[in-house]
């Protein structure tokens, strides 16, 4: 476009297509040159140029340039003060000369101008700034067609560019801080988790839970699949971790994907990831978990619950590392590592024909086994004192166990493990008044359901990691009646077990609340109608009444 149109027509369109392109813009360095392009084009400017300090340095430098060669712009670089665009800098003023060739300050550092043809080479420098805030300089020039009434309005122009180009500067400079602020939470908290599972801090005083930590520090530094086995809530999910950032892998992703919770296309998708319209519902492209993992470690929990026709999918990944997007021919390789997790027995899963045999052995490379609770209880005191410590922290408060409460605790079954361990000692740090929880604190099924593990639990917990969880489960408190009429699911010394501490508890609350049924069954939390069958079921009567 010519700029001999109307000179007033020519500066608002082009203060309008400068302003439009730097507030819609992604990438403002582009649109820093395109808008001094604009310049050129619009109004007639011959060269156009921003210079922008260096932060640190303070040197000042040809940033964004319009008409000038590379090795012209390198050497324009001015200390603050020098030259018109150091005094710019300096003053925040605008400077306009007619002719640069007679002016002393006009250091031609570009040496642009040699070859320059004769007449006057009129030269502007506007500050960008914000308020009093000088973030840069704008400079513009044309060669052999000046005039004082064109200069004043090429400044009054450039001045209102260089606003602009402020605003715009400053809008990603707040950008650049807000990511650069983000970038350092995210990596102070990768770091505190990095500690959260380093080894040492994962609480494990039994043999057992010495071995395991024995095979995650020999396990850790190779990219051998392992698989985690044991009940829910035994810190399998936690060892993976621990596995992960004790290897090479430690700076580089862990994915967790539940395979349990997704229906078998969404998983695959969640897995591989989809081109878009792969399925019904896959409205964009998305990547998947797998190369999200890429040079980290994938942690599949679960892995019992994956579906038949995903299992092929993830074999060709455990067997080459390669597997396809769904809906997409292209092959994609990935240098993942996987750990797997299971409470299922996959062994019986395998003879029932659900899993694949092949799957299993890849998944069963280094198997790790992490016992249930009851069957390591040197650690349920060490845990209980980590959680206390964690979770009065956490709450700021100074609750601890009573000698009596404590042990209660080593006497529990603990059917969910470390996890029920862990969620006790947080409700009973928010809830308990007094400083010092005592045994009648805890919660009943606590209180009601101490058993130690019989020799017949024992075994049953190493042979297969799935049925005693199963049977864990459904024990309920001994109220249930499944308890009482199902003596199937215990053995019978159990129920006898339970039998009587049922009774031994009913009979130190109707004492404490002498005698008194409706005081009684506050003090248990039942019914008075529960309170008097089950004071009938064992016998128990008022020593006062007949
Ligand atoms: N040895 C341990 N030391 C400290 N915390 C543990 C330990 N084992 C488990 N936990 C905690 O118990 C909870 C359950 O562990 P998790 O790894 O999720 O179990 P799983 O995956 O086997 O269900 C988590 O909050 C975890 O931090
Ligand atoms: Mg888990």
């Amino acid at each position: 476009m010519a700029p001999n149109r109307s000179p007033e027509k020519a500066e608002i369109s082009a203060i309008y297509e400068i302003g439009k392109m730097l507030t819609s813009t992604q990438n403002l360095t582009r649109a820093l040159g395109t808008s001094l392009r604009t310049l050129q084009s619009l109004l007639g400017f011959d060269r156009a140029a921003i210079h922008l300090p260096d932060a640190t340095t303070r040197e000042i430098r040809m940033e964004v340039s319009a008409g000038y060669a590379a090795e012209e712009r390198a050497r324009a670089t001015y200390v603050w003060g020098e030259g018109i665009v150091g005094k710019t800098m300096k003053s925040g003023g605008p400077v306009a000369i007619p002719d640069a060739r007679q002016e002393p300050s006009f250091l031609d550092k570009t040496r642009a101008h040699g070859k320059a043809p004769d007449g006057p080479l009129s030269y502007i420098a506007v500050p960008i700034k914000i308020g009093n805030e000088v973030l840069g300089v704008l400079t513009a020039e044309r060669v052999g067609r000046a005039g004082t009434q064109a200069l004043e309005g090429d400044t009054r122009t450039l001045t209102v560019v260089g606003c602009l180009i402020a605003q715009a500067l400053k809008a990603r400079a707040a950008i650049d801080s807000l990511h650069a602020e983000f970038q350092r939470q995210r990596r102070e908290l990768e770091k505190t988790i990095r500690k959260t599972y380093r080894i040492e801090n994962i609480v494990g005083q039994s043999k057992r839970m010495q071995e395991v930590f024995a095979s995650v520090t020999s396990v850790a530094p190779s990219r051998a699949t392992v698989l985690l086995r044991g009940e829910s809530g035994t810190g399998k999910e936690m060892i993976a971790r621990a596995i992960h950032v004790a290897g090479p892998r430690a700076e580089r992703p862990f994915v967790t994907v539940n395979c349990a919770a997704l229906p078998e296309t969404l998983l695959e998708s969640e897995l591989f990831g989809h081109k878009r319209g792969a399925f019904t519902g896959a409205v964009e492209e998305r990547k998947g978990r797998f190369e999200e993992a890429s040079g980290g470690t994938i942690f599949l929990d679960e892995a019992g619950d994956i579906p038949l026709a995903t299992q092929v999918k993830l074999l060709r990944v455990l067997q080459e590392r390669k597997f396809e997007r769904l809906g997409e021919n292209r092959t994609v390789s990935v240098d993942v590592r996987i750990i797997a997790a299971t409470n299922a027995d996959l062994e019986k899963l395998v003879e029932e024909g659900t899993f694949r045999e092949d799957l299993f052995y890849r998944l069963n490379v280094i198997p790790i086994y992490l016992p249930p609770l009851r069957d390591r209880r040197d650690d349920i005191i060490p845990l209980a004192e980590h959680f206390l410590d964690r979770f009065n922290k956490e709450h700021g408060k100074a609750v601890s166990f009573a000698p009596d409460a404590l042990d209660l605790l080593l006497e529990y079954r603990w059917p969910g493990n470390v996890r029920e361990l862990e969620n006790l000692v947080e409700r009973t740090v928010v809830m308990s008044k007094s400083s010092v929880v005592r045994a009648g604190d805890l919660p009943r099924a606590i209180r009601m359901f101490p058993l130690a593990a019989t020799p017949g639990a024992r075994s049953a917990g190493t042979a297969s990691a799935g049925a005693p969880a199963a049977t864990a489960s459904r024990d309920e408190p001994a109220a249930s009646p499944a308890a009482r009429t199902a003596p199937s699911s215990a053995t019978p010394s159990r129920a006898d077990h339970l039998r009587a501490l049922e009774k031994e508890e009913l009979r130190r609350a109707l004492e404490s609340a002498g005698w008194v049924i409706a005081r009684a069954a506050r003090l248990l939390g039942w019914t008075p109608r529960q309170v008097a069958y089950k004071m009938k079921k064992h016998a128990l009567a008022s020593p006062w009444k007949g």
